[in-house]
């Protein structure tokens, strides 16, 4: 078995062939003077895990094409991040359901397919074979531990998050809490957790995506304003659009990491892990 990777999965998929004391077959990228996409691989074995994050469409084709390229072999494909997830209905007429649409382009040539933290699992379906998703929360738990808050209150930004708070909060058996929106008139809106106080306590918001970090910024605001000590906030996905880094920065949070499954200098927590985990059980 070895180990090959997208230019966007680079460390993350090192760390799993470490983990399975396996190589990293080495790949070359570059682009056709049009700007199309191009890709070498070395020496590929019968049998191939295929790391790549698809962040953006470019990642998308080169995961693609990484597959192609080793299309002798028996392959399993892990997704540490699979944007277009979101689209996962069509919410207007006319809309496509993106999610399907790359689901079904990256079943072709693979046996399986790895997920993690897929922001809708009922997008695993929409792979044509079979298809697994894997959880960070507990390493979320375990690298909040490593923080030495006193009694912190981990908070979800919404409802459809608490399942997640959950688990991470199991770890070091702290409360968990989901922020609530109160819409005070025509244009103000209040957030507070839903049932406990976040006065003089530490919070972390944890949360499976931080796109524009909107959510997470204007709710740090509002707990600093309730009296929070420090906010923290921890995240699966760090995709940080816009200058969603700096801007929750600027809210003052204390800290806001994310794990490697969109590889970043803010990666403190890894899937790998899990990933190797995953690949020795089957
Ligand atoms: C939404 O359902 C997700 O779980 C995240 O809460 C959302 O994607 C975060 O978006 P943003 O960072 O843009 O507020």
């Amino acid at each position: 078995m070895k180990v090959i990777c997208t230019e966007k999965s680079q460390i993350l998929a090192t760390q799993v062939a470490r983990a399975l004391k396996t190589t990293v077959v080495d790949v070359r990228y570059s682009r056709f003077p049009d700007g199309e996409l191009y890709l070498i691989a070395g020496e590929i074995d019968d049998e191939m895990v295929i790391i790549g994050s698809v962040v953006d469409s470019d990642s998308l084709v080169q995961l693609m094409l990484l597959v192609d390229a080793c299309d002798r072999a028996t392959n399993r494909l892990i997704l540490p991040y699979m944007a277009y997830a979101r689209q996962d209905k069509q919410f207007k007429a006319g809309e496509p359901v993106s999610s399907r649409v790359v689901a079904r382009a990256l079943s072709q040539g693979v046996s399986e397919v790895i997920t993690v933290n897929i922001h809708e699992k009922g997008v695993l379906g929409s792979f044509t074979v079979p298809a697994q998703n894997l959880s960070l929360a507990k390493d979320i738990g375990s690298y909040i531990k490593t923080l030495r808050l006193n009694n912190p209150l981990i908070l979800a930004p919404d409802e459809g998050a608490i399942t997640f708070a959950e688990q991470v909060a199991s770890v070091g058996g702290w409360e968990y809490d989901h922020l609530e929106k109160t819409r005070l008139n025509g244009v103000d809106v209040k957030m507070a957790p839903r049932q406990l106080s976040a006065k003089s306590r530490s919070v972390v918001i944890v949360d499976d995506i931080i796109s524009t970090g909107g959510t997470i910024a204007t709710a740090a605001g509002m707990l600093y304003r309730q009296g929070a000590k420090d906010v923290f906030t921890a995240c699966v996905h760090g995709v940080f659009t816009g200058g969603a880094y700096t801007h929750l920065m600027a809210t003052g949070i204390r800290d806001v990491v994310c794990s490697d499954t969109i590889e970043r200098s803010c990666s403190r927590i890894s899937a790998a892990d899990q990933i190797a985990n995953a690949i020795r059980k089957h």
